[in-house]
């Protein structure tokens, strides 16, 4: 626990914080990655150069100047980053790797402002938070270990099908190498995939959420083939290079977007790729559950429409299946009844008469993750019934 002293220093610097606080994130990976290479096998190095990562990290930090006198209300954000954590496999021993770039970065920024005064309570201030971060991190690496094919670090599995679901979309099926049982996880969570790319320093390491629900038989992941300039680079490779019989090293799945606890019916909502998490809910639900549930796949039409006959195979009369295409082909049948065109709108909600006192969950690009929010808060949906997940570094929506 930080002493009173340390406490005022650190409180009233968090302003100086909250205006300097990207620069500062950005001097630190700079420095952490110049000073230990290898953590460029950890990071992902497209967050860092879209500048999306520093500008969570250093939020990160000034919520917690803000919070140090009362460290309980950063609860769900020291879970969430706990988790992520752990999908990476980041060990005790890298914190004061973190913590002296993390100095270092501040006083470059702050010069002489950076007193030594401040730079001590600083480093007492990060002391502590790592302190709260490699307790609870151990202690999910240790509940991890105990589940049903439960393991540490990362292991290799093998690739055992390969299924083409859209245009876009590959599932990988995979099972431990070493023949072990299939890890069990909660539906919603992700793995880390940590790969070599001929041709490339340094490995890759990425999340892919869980698209199957726990089962014996295998753990599936399922890729989007990323566009741009350049073209995503692991997705691609998985696409291309990653066959049947190959190898994948994989962590524990991991992740706070799991189910609540809850009668209450429930709305999946994905846009494109971000279905994944939710189909794994979705199955799940109808083997262990059955809670009335609404899936709407929001998508640019059939040709990249995964996993529609799977989303029809685990339908029952408590199940209603949406679809709705911004892009729709020719052949695709809006029929404004159950396939709508278009972008997710109130009306449509309202028209598939979705009750807003149900549990929602939703996952998708950033546009679609506000847009979804936006409407939500519309249809006046209590604000502890959302739950979301992005696909790169955690934001919030306004709400
Ligand atoms: C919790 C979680 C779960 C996820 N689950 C899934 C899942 O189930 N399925 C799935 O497909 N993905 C999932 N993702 C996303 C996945 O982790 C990868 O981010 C995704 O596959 C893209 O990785 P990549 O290496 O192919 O692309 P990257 O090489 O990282 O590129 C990503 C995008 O950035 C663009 N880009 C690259 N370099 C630059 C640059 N310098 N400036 C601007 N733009 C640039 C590329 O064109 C591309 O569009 C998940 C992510 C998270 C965090
Ligand atoms: C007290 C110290 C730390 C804080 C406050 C912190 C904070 C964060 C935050 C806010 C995120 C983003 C989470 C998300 O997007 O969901 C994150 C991700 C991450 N953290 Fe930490 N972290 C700390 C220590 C460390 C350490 C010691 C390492 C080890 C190298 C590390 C490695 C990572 C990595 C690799 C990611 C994922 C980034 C990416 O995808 O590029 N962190 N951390």
């Amino acid at each position: 626990m930080a002493s009173t002293n340390t406490t005022e220093i650190v409180k009233s610097t968090a302003p100086v914080l909250k205006e300097h606080g990207e620069a500062i994130t950005k001097v630190f990976y700079k420095l952490l990655f110049k000073n230990h290479p290898e953590m460029m096998d950890i990071f992902n190095m497209t967050n860092q150069k879209k500048g999306d990562q520093p500008k969570v990290l250093a939020n990160a930090i000034f919520q917690y100047a803000c919070h140090i006198d009362k460290l309980a209300l950063l609860g769900d954000a020291v879970e969430s980053i706990a988790q992520k954590h752990t999908s990476l496999s980041i060990s005790k021993e890298m914190y004061p790797i973190v913590g002296e770039n993390l100095l270092k970065a501040i006083k470059e920024v702050l010069k002489d402002a950076a007193t030594p005064e401040i730079i001590n309570a600083w480093a007492e201030a990060y002391n502590d938070l790592a302190v709260i971060f490699i307790t609870r991190e151990e202690k999910i690496y240790s509940e991890r270990e105990q589940l049903n094919g439960g393991f540490r670090n990362s292991k290799e599995f093998v690739v055992v099908d390969k299924i083409k679901e859209s245009d876009v979309i590959t599932s990988f099926y995979l099972k431990r190498k070493d023949k072990t049982p299939t890890p069990t996880f909660i539906p919603g969570q992700y793995t880390s995939i940590s790969i070599n790319i001929p041709g490339h320093e340094h490995k890759y390491t990425r999340n892919y959420s869980m698209s199957d629900c726990p089962s014996k038989k295998h753990l599936r992941i399922s890729v989007k083939k990323e566009k741009g300039n350049p073209d995503g680079i692991v997705s691609n490779y998985l696409h291309t290079n990653i066959n049947k019989n190959d190898s994948l090293n994989l962590t524990m799945p991991s992740g706070p977007f799991t189910l609540k606890e809850s009668k209450k019916p429930l709305v999946l909502i994905s846009g494109g790729v971000g279905v994944t998490p939710l189909i794994s809910m979705y199955k799940n639900n109808f083997l262990n559950g059955n809670r009335p549930v609404i899936f709407i796949q929001c998508v640019l039409n059939s040709k990249v429409h995964a996993f529609k006959n799977e989303i029809d195979k685990y339908a029952t009369k408590n199940t209603k299946s949406i679809i709705i295409y911004s892009d729709p082909l020719t052949l695709d049948n809006i029929n404004n009844h159950n396939t709508f065109k278009g972008y997710l709108t109130s009306k449509i909600l309202n028209k598939i008469d979705i009750k807003n006192e149900s549990d929602f969950y939703f996952c998708g690009s950033k546009p679609f993750m506000i847009n979804t929010m936006n409407i939500l808060k519309e249809l006046k949906v209590n604000k502890n019934q959302i739950n979301f997940e992005f696909f790169g570094p955690s934001e919030k929506i306004a709400y």
